[in-house]
Formats: C-alpha cells, sequence, structure tokens
C-alpha cells in the first residue's frame, strides 16, 4: 500500500540519535547498574496542588468537550500572565492551547510553513526540531551555534543564511542542548533580520522558568518591533514539573492564532477542561517547583565542572538554564559517540552523544543534571577515570 511522504520524512529521521540511551536501557533490563544521564525529566513530581486541583475539576464534571482555543479561564491567565511579564498587553485572541510545546510548535509551523519554504534554527537543536520541520515539507538551514559565543545564535550567521525563500527563524531559549539565554541585545539584532527579511520568529521558550540565579530571560515578544512577526510556544512539562499533563500554549499576533486556530480544531477539537483548569492555577501563581530545580540543576553543573574541567582535556561548559550540561570530549580526538559507546560499555555511565543534535555538537557529551548529586559525582569520577586511559593510549 501506500503511504504519504511525511511517513517517509519522519521515518528517516530514525532512532540512531537515541541508540546509547536504548543500549542503556536494554542493559538495565538485564539487571545491570547503569547511571543514567542520558534524557532529563524533571526530579520532582507535579505540586500536588495542581493534582488535586485536577481531581477537583474532574469531580466538579469538568470532562466534557472543550474548544479549539482552550478554556476562556486558562486563555485569560495566559494572556495576563504574559501581558505582566513581557511588558506590553496581550489579549486572550492572541493565545491557543494546545497539548503542550511539541504539539504548539508542530501547529504553529503547520501555520507559517510548507514545501519550498526554508527555516533557519539553531545547530545544536532538540532533538526533535528536525521531525517538527520535515512534517511541513520546508527546508531546514541550520545556524551554528558556536561555544565562543556561549552558543548565543549570532545575527551575522543568520544574515549569512538568508535566501529568498527564507521563511521563519526558529529560537529556542532557554536553549536544549547547550543552556545558552539570549540577552535582549542578542534578540534586537535577530530581530532586525527578521525584519530585514520579512521572516517570522518561532521561539521555543519552555525553559524560560528555569534559568539560573543573575541570568536575565528575555523574549523575542518583549521587543514591540517584532510583535506582529514574533509567536513564542511553552507549557507547563518543565515549570511545574508536569510533562504527564501536556498542557501547553502557543502565543503571537490575533492573526496567527486566528489562522491556526481551525487547525487546532481539526486536530484536537479542544483539550481537556480538567487540565485547563490545574492550568490555569499553575500559570496564575509562581511555581512552586522551579527554584528548587534551578538550585539543584545549578549545583550539579558546578559538581560536573569541579570534577572535569582540564581532566584530560575534557571541559565542562556550564548551562545558564536547563536540566543538562555539556562536556567537550574533542581533545581526546574520539567523535562523541565513540567516547559515549566506550564509557557505556566500561564504566555504566550513559550520556548523550553532542552528535545527536547536530553537527554542532560533534565531539562533546550531553549530560542530564536530573539525578541526584552522588550519582552526578560518581558519574563525573567515571568519565574523569575514562578519558585519562584513552589519553594514555593516545600517548
Ligand atoms: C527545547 C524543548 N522544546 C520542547 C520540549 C517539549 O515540551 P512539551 O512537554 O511542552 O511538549 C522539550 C522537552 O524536553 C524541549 O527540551
Amino acid at each position: 500500500m501506500r503511504y504519504a511522504g511525511v511517513t517517509e520524512r519522519l521515518a528517516k529521521l530514525g532512532s540512531a540519535k537515541w541508540e546509547v540511551h536504548t543500549l542503556a536501557r536494554e542493559m538495565k533490563a538485564e539487571g545491570r547498574a547503569v547511571i543514567e544521564l542520558t534524557i532529563g525529566e524533571p526530579d520532582v513530581p507535579p505540586p500536588p496542588q495542581l493534582i488535586e486541583e485536577a481531581a477537583r475539576a474532574m469531580a466538579d464534571g469538568r470532562t466534557g468537550y472543550s474548544n479549539g482555543r482552550g478554556e476562556p479561564l486558562l486563555v485569560t491567565a495566559l494572556a495576563r500572565r504574559y501581558s505582566a511579564r513581557r511588558g506590553r498587553p496581550f489579549s486572550a485572541d492572541q493565545v491557543i492551547c494546545l497539548p503542550g510545546t511539541q504539539t504548539s510548535l508542530y501547529a504553529a509551523f503547520r501555520t507559517l510553513l510548507g514545501p519550498g519554504d526554508e527555516i533557519l534554527v539553531g545547530d545544536p537543536m532538540y532533538a526533535t526540531y528536525e521531525g517538527l520541520i520535515a512534517q511541513t515539507g520546508a527546508t531546514m538551514v541550520p545556524v551554528p551555534l558556536r561555544p565562543e559565543r556561549g552558543f548565543r545564535m549570532a545575527a551575522e550567521d543568520v544574515a549569512a543564511r538568508i535566501t529568498p525563500r527564507s521563511r521563519v527563524l526558529f529560537l529556542n531559549t532557554p536553549h536544549n542542548p547547550t543552556g545558552a539565554v539570549l540577552r535582549r541585545d542578542d534578540l534586537a539584532a535577530l530581530g532586525a533580520v527578521a525584519r530585514a527579511h520579512d521572516l517570522w520568529i518561532v521561539s521555543d521558550e519552555v525553559y524560560e522558568e528555569l534559568v539560573f540565579p543573575g541570568v536575565p530571560f528575555a523574549s523575542p515578544l518583549d521587543l514591540p518591533e517584532l510583535a506582529e512577526r514574533t509567536v513564542a510556544a511553552a507549557s507547563i512539562s518543565k515549570s511545574h514539573a508536569a510533562p504527564g499533563f501536556r498542557s501547553g500554549w502557543v502565543i503571537g499576533p490575533a492573526e496567527f492564532a486566528a489562522r491556526l486556530l481551525p487547525l487546532s480544531e481539526t486536530m484536537l477539537f479542544g483539550s481537556q477542561p480538567f487540565i485547563a483548569d490545574m492550568t490555569t492555577l499553575a500559570v496564575s501563581e509562581p511555581s512552586p517547583v522551579a527554584p528548587g530545580m534551578v538550585e539543584r540543576f545549578a549545583h550539579r553543573a558546578d559538581l560536573l565542572a569541579q570534577a572535569l574541567d582540564g581532566v584530560a582535556g575534557l571541559q565542562v561548559h556550564k548551562p545558564e538554564a536547563g536540566m543538562f550540561a555539556l562536556v567537550d570530549v574533542r581533545a581526546t580526538g574520539l567523535s562523541g559517540r565513540e567516547f559515549a559507546l566506550g564509557l557505556l560499555a566500561d564504566h555504566g555511565v550513559a550520556v548523550m552523544p553532542g552528535e545527536s543534535f547536530g553537527d554542532g555538537l560533534k565531539g562533546w557529551l550531553r549530560l542530564s543534571l536530573t539525578v541526584e548529586d552522588a550519582l552526578i559525582a560518581r558519574a563525573a569520577d567515571r568519565i574523569a577515570t575514562h578519558a585519562t586511559k584513552l589519553k594514555g593510549k593516545a600517548a
């Protein structure tokens, strides 16, 4: 039988990226002890008051159909939150609620892109971005994110890759996997390129609440001159340790939301009212769990840096936000994949090869900071031993 081309485009992206993680899971299933630093999930459960609110809402009969935009109370709460944080007014007709950032980006790209269009995206990038772009038929144009700039996207790198087909500049701040946070100046410069070439700016801000102390978060939504071309997507997955609730949103110009609305209706016919009620509570007050995660993840990044910096030429890139740290293993002469496979086989530590996130992280590793300090310390010891042994062999 014949299938639509999109199935082939997505299937080709394949599971190779997850090779080390899959191997680690197989080893664990065989009863072997593995320290798993591959994927990052919040290290605490969702706040109990959110679970209680969802349960209350279900018991109160909030279980019927909703609508394609989202429950009015939630949409209004989001408009209020963005108005307060972004320093300019947002209204309910600029918001659409969708199941998570992932679906929000899917729908946003469906609204903005088609075959023949080009979208500029930072390399390295979050592992699902290729698929999000491939589903539209548009062409991905990677923009190198340079370690010497703290992996913050540079406007001149974008400008050098603009063509008449460029349609969207895709930002992710705070960034996964690098933990970089774009500054207002970066956004102003990137925004000037977007305006000069009439590009949309789509910004994945799912880690907004996990910014480390002293780092200023800024969104392209903050810049009034970008208002007509900026769309942001986020959710409560990270901020409230609630990824399984699948509750997110997209916010942008009212016309953009109006264009996306029929797509949302077609895909979903509305989200769950009881999830909307718990999300309304979540976004109306400061998160009770985000500050603790920030403190723990920042501390663990410090632990890694103290244990590994300079050992056999390794360098830790400390994040400014989020759940991950990067380790530069290029001095060992191995690729990230080769290093990670050896580390897993010889020392039972599973990390993501940088190559899983694009060419920009060849010879790097990404480590999740979501396991307890003692395991981070043990993993760091084993990484140091592995790198030192490799160096000995090379000498
Ligand atoms: C950069 C980035 N965007 C989006 C997502 C998905 O978020 P959500 O659970 O809101 O769909 C993740 C999850 O890890 C992520 O790291």
